[in-house]
């Protein structure tokens, strides 16, 4: 089954590591948190260009990364080679054989139109008793950013943008996962100030970034405006005289499959 729709992201898998590589960085303790064993089999769902599907293999643990996206792919399998990585789907990956956890960092937000689909798959492909160790925006992420960008494109007569996120509260996350056949073991909900600092341009690099499927529907000769708009409004929110700070909020949990 295809996913696809107008708003599908485009990933610039080299432009992901060279500046966006905070989003692995902070991923490091949700590897403690996975705690993954020598032989055990994990899927990291998401994965990108496998730098957490990496550390996780380093710790003698057999793993899959799995990414929608073929340029996230190519850059994982030429960063890694020796570790296996699979274009695949969130919402209806299948594995040869069931694993002992499903791991997932910054990736469950893009594919949360169908949440519990994706909760239904990460059940299939776990044993009983395995573990769904993930991190994703939670309720209120972006919250300054994406209000800065809805602005900007009403002021330029655009239609409002689709923001393709899932971003949910804990106790929606928690009762889905709940329902869908895990016991939710842990359950945080914080905000993380993340600086940008490979981000000169702050919060419409972000955007450049995060939410490119949404310029694509913009008539080119008005970009650059329309992102410094971006810049003006999100500005006294983020931009601290060390930088521009994104207002992520994250939601990390830690279930098991009954
Ligand atoms: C912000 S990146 C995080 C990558 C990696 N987990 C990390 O920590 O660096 C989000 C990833 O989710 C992937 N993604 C988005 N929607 C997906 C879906 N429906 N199924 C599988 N992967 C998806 C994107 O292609 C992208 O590589």
């Amino acid at each position: 089954m295809r996913y696809d729709t107008p708003s599908m992201m485009r990933w610039n898998a080299r432009a992901y590591d060279s500046s966006f590589g905070y989003v692995s960085a902070h991923g490091a303790p949700l590897v403690e948190l996975l705690d993954p064993q020598p032989g055990e089999r994990v899927v990291d769902l998401g994965c990108g260009t496998g730098v957490l599907t990496a550390e996780i293999a380093s710790r003698g643990v057999h793993v899959l990364g799995i990414d929608r996206s073929p340029a996230m792919i190519d850059k994982a399998l030429t960063l890694h080679p020796g570790l296996e990585f699979t274009v695949g789907d969130g919402r209806d990956f299948t594995v040869a054989q069931p694993c002992d956890a499903v791991f997932s960092n910054a990736a469950l937000h893009w594919m949360g139109r169908e949440p519990d689909a994706v909760i239904a798959n990460v059940r299939e492909a776990l044993v009983p008793g395995g573990r769904f160790v993930a991190e994703m925006g939670g309720a209120g992420n972006c919250a300054a950013l994406t209000a800065a960008l809805s602005t900007a494109w009403r002021e330029f007569g655009l239609p409002e943008p689709d923001l393709p996120w899932y971003f949910p509260s804990p106790a929606e996350y928690a009762t889905r996962l709940e329902k869908g056949g895990f016991t939710v073991r842990l359950l945080e909900y914080f905000d993380r100030p993340t600086p940008l600092d490979q981000c000169p341009d702050g919060a419409a690099d972000w955007v450049r970034m995060f939410a490119g499927s949404l310029l694509r529907q913009v008539p080119g000769d008005m970009v650059d405006s329309l992102l410094a708009r971006v810049n003006e409004l999100a500005a006294p929110a983020l931009r601290r005289e060390t930088g521009w700070m994104a207002d992520y909020v994250r939601l990390r949990f830690a279930a098991v499959r009954r």
